[in-house]
């Protein structure tokens, strides 16, 4: 009786996980996987603001209809959490959920800075947000440092061959690199795995090196592709950086490893360019919250993969359901001082980054007035 009633409940749980089952990240039948990056929607500071936001995010999933939806972080403003209300970032997440299931549609998710800040930390987050149907959010790949380290095979439309791979990894939170000021960074042991991971994709394997790496922070080398190369879209503020550069660009170019890299964080830039061959991209801010953008509308980076000829385009859709035609374009306007620190190292109040801040604006208006008068 007793072995019964086990057997029965072990069969109605194994039921239970296969009806659960994740959909499969696959290519259309034209051979082509569209995905739509939504970042810094930065829900949970006002009713009204997320009311739009959310509608944001209805417009460009209906223009675009895309294979899949991922979400480079900042999707609550934890900090706007009181302290006291329990069950608040699952509140506030699931009005994202929501809108993101009407449309029955995969997605994944890595986390920003802020996302943690409220009740929840980042395995809490990892946990609610792999529960629900359509996310297709992994744990993460070992006991890695902050939370969000995986990778996602994309499959052929016959769903039997892996054709692309997108990468998330963690760039953790507003401060706490290795006691170093400024904003988090990327471990050694996230490094190492992201190594691993890729030596374990055997060089002649075709698909080596077809992949997108999803992140919130953006790189050091963001600021070198703008310092030294031709920019698509626009940069209305400083690169907010880690506090150390602790070498993921390395590790990205010494195997074949991703193609693209894109993040969010930074609310006024949502530029794209090459930087020793290896695009990096902003997407475009989604949420109506926190500060930004200030020149542009807002919206998502899409990405379309088409398998054959094998190429990855980008372009941004925006809120009024337009594409922006400035993102085609090299924008190389104000480039009179060039950024040589991450922006977050200059939170430290000091009198030196202060003055170093003013000294960099006072050029940035002299280059500019050099400009108009010439
Ligand atoms: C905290 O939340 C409880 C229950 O939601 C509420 O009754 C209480 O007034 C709140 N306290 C503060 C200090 O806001
Ligand atoms: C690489 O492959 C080895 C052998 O199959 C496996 O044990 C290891 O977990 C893999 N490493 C990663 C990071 O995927």
């Amino acid at each position: 009786m007793k072995s019964n009633s086990v057997l029965i409940t072990l069969l109605a749980a194994t039921l239970l996980l296969l009806t659960h089952q994740k959909p499969q990240l696959k290519f259309n039948a034209l051979g082509k996987f569209k995905i739509l990056q939504l970042t810094d929607i930065h829900l949970g500071e006002r009713e009204d603001l997320d009311i739009r936001t959310l509608e944001v995010i209805r417009t460009v999933i209906e223009k675009e209809k895309p294979e899949m939806v991922f979400i480079s972080g900042d999707a609550v403003s934890g900090y706007a959490w009181d302290k006291n209300t329990t069950g608040w970032f699952d509140y506030q997440f699931r009005k994202l959920e929501r809108v993101l299931a009407e449309f029955k549609m995969p997605w994944a998710f890595t986390a920003g800075n802020h996302d943690a800040e409220g009740d929840y930390d980042r395995q809490q987050i990892s946990n609610l947000i792999r529960s629900f149907e359509n996310s297709v959010t992994l744990p993460n790949a070992g006991k890695l440092s902050h939370e969000f380290n995986y990778v996602l095979p994309v499959y052929s439309n016959d769903g039997k061959n892996i054709e692309f791979r997108l990468w998330s990894i963690d760039t953790g939170a507003s401060y706490g690199c290795m006691g170093s000021h400024g904003y988090d960074c990327v471990r050694d042991d996230q490094i190492q795995w992201f190594r691993q991971a890729n030596q374990n994709i055997s060089s002649d394997d075709p698909t080596k090196g077809k992949a997108i790496l999803f992140t919130h922070i953006p790189m050091h080398e963001y600021m070198n592709l703008y310092n030294y190369n031709d920019i698509f879209g626009l940069k209305g503020e400083e690169v907010c950086c880690p506090a150390v550069n602790t070498g993921l660009f390395s590790a990205i170019v010494e195997d074949k490893t991703v193609e693209w890299v894109t993040c969010g964080h930074d609310h006024n830039n949502d530029y794209h360019g090459t930087w020793e061959g290896i695009h990096l991209a902003y997407g475009r801010k989604t949420g109506y919250a926190s500060y930004g953008p200030q020149s542009f509308l807002r919206g998502s980076r899409i990405f379309e993969i088409t398998l054959n000829p094998y190429k990855i385009d980008t372009w941004i859709r925006q809120e009024d359901g337009t594409v922006d035609k400035k993102d085609g374009y090299t924008q190389k306007v104000l480039k009179a001082t060039s950024q040589q620190y991450c922006c977050g190292l200059t939170v430290i109040n000091n009198d030196e980054s202060q003055s170093m801040k003013i000294a960099a604006n006072l050029l940035l208006i002299i280059g500019a007035l050099v400009i108009s008068l010439s």
